[in-house]
């Protein structure tokens, strides 16, 4: 509906779309280290790490984030940031402190519904994954009360997104540690806090990118079922206000690129996935814990977006690989009334992506670098909670999994 007219405007309009970025941080780390010395303390979770770095597969790095290792094996000290992941320069951001969220966590999920943020799942700790739902208002700024998930439902590397009512949730990892993955995919009605199955993916995926698009669940790329090999497999189903429609999944046009943990977004009709990346972490063969163990990973850039014509095109890369983006951006003043800016929110830095013309900037810092960070807009604040920080301004190693909440008072620049 409407559709010509509001492709129209929005070439007229200033279509800005926000990317914080969260990952650099791991992925800094590892490139010194291939050439540094000790390599290993980096990743105290075993998230995010190695980016291009072409880093042999074989080592392993990851213990409990809170195990006391991490200063024995910390072999970072002046170290030499990679230029591709170097922090980037800009405008510092007066960030505000709020309540922290009831419990830390890393890779979870948020979804933002008007003014409430409705935060999933994620690791409390390598060995501990959250099964509740936390809920942020921020028109009160207070945590509400937890409801529990399905017990069904994956702990974390969902696949999620919102028609503003109902809550679509996919695939993802079942358990701590690197488990394994379920297919299963579930709906969550928000107004009365029912879950209800919808069908299961033809596949279990880690951290496929998710979106509704014309009417139709998409679920695209993702890491396979050993929790590292890239998928390319695209699938979607018809749904409607919280109901599938189909019988099945249909299969789509596969995406270039496969891999987990990008942003998906639509803006305008136009479906995006933004960054990325290939490789993560595996179970650690034999382990009766799957215990996590380190693989090469390559953190990438690319963005690709897919139109009118079902063909995917290449557009401008982000201005440095990142990855763990998936529930790091905002779309903002997404209204045809006033549509200024679509922002998109991702690393230590907050990127904006101009649809109109196609370029990246830099629009402010983080209070620190934090990875697989949880992103909310609401009345001129854009907010943050959850994540893996790093150990400090000069340090962008991952330390500490938070449930810490900031936000800060965003005016863009829009030229
Ligand atoms: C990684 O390094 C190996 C050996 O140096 C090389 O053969 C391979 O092509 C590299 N892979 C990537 C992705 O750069
Ligand atoms: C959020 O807080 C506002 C202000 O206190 C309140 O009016 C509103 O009902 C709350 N929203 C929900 C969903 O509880
Ligand atoms: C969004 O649009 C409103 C109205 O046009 C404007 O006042 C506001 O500054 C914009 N928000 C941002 C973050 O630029």
């Amino acid at each position: 509906m409407g559709r010509g007219k509001q492709q129209q405007r929005k070439w007229r309009r200033k279509v800005v779309l926000i990317c914080i970025g969260l990952l650099g941080v791991a992925l800094i780390a590892d490139l010194l280290w291939a050439s540094s010395s000790s390599s290993t303390s980096l990743l105290l979770f075993p998230y995010k790490s190695s980016f291009n770095t072409n880093y042999s597969a074989t080592k392993e790095v990851i213990s409990n984030h809170n195990n006391n290792n991490k200063d024995k094996k910390d072999g970072v000290h002046g170290r030499i940031l990679s230029k591709t992941f170097a922090d980037l320069a800009g405008p510092q951001l007066q960030w505000q402190k709020m309540a922290d969220s009831p419990v830390p966590r890393l890779d979870g999920a948020a979804i933002q519904i008007n003014d409430q943020l409705f935060v999933f799942a994620g690791y409390g700790t390598i060995d501990l994954v959250h099964s509740h739902v936390d809920v942020y208002n921020f028109s009160s700024n207070t945590w509400g009360p937890s409801f529990d998930m399905p017990k069904q439902m994956a702990h974390s590397h969902l696949g999620m997104v919102t028609d503003g009512r109902f809550i679509y949730i996919v695939t993802g990892q079942y358990g701590p540690q690197c488990r394994g993955p379920t297919a299963r995919t579930f709906v969550l009605d928000t107004l009365t806090k029912k879950w209800q199955d919808m069908p299961p993916l033809p596949l279990p995926r880690y951290a496929p990118a998710t979106q509704l698009w014309r009417g139709r669940l998409h679920v695209m790329g993702g890491s396979k079922e050993d929790r590292y090999t890239p998928a390319l497999d695209h699938w979607s189903i018809a749904v409607k206000d919280g109901t599938v429609l189909d019988k099945e999944w249909r299969t789509e046009i596969p995406i270039p690129r496969g891999g987990p943990h990008r942003s998906c977004i639509v803006v305008d009709d136009r479906l995006y996935v933004i960054g990325g990346q290939e490789g993560d972490f595996m179970a650690k063969p034999n382990s009766p814990i799957f215990k996590c163990s380190r693989r090469n990973e390559v953190v990438y850039s690319d963005v690709y977006m897919l139109d009118d014509e079902m063909k995917w095109k290449v557009l401008p890369p982000m201005p440095k690989p990142d990855s763990h983006i998936e529930f790091a951006w905002v779309v903002v003043n997404n209204s045809i009334k006033h549509p200024d800016t679509k922002k998109m929110i991702l690393v230590g830095e907050v990127f904006q992506f101009q649809l109109d013309t196609l370029k990246w900037a830099v629009v402010g810092k983080l209070p620190y670098r934090v990875k697989t960070t949880l992103v909310g807009f609401w009345d001129g604040w854009l907010y943050f909670t959850s994540g893996q920080r790093d150990r400090g301004p000069d340090d962008p190693t991952p330390k500490k999994v938070i449930g810490e909440m900031w936000r800060t008072k965003l005016s863009l620049p829009l030229s």
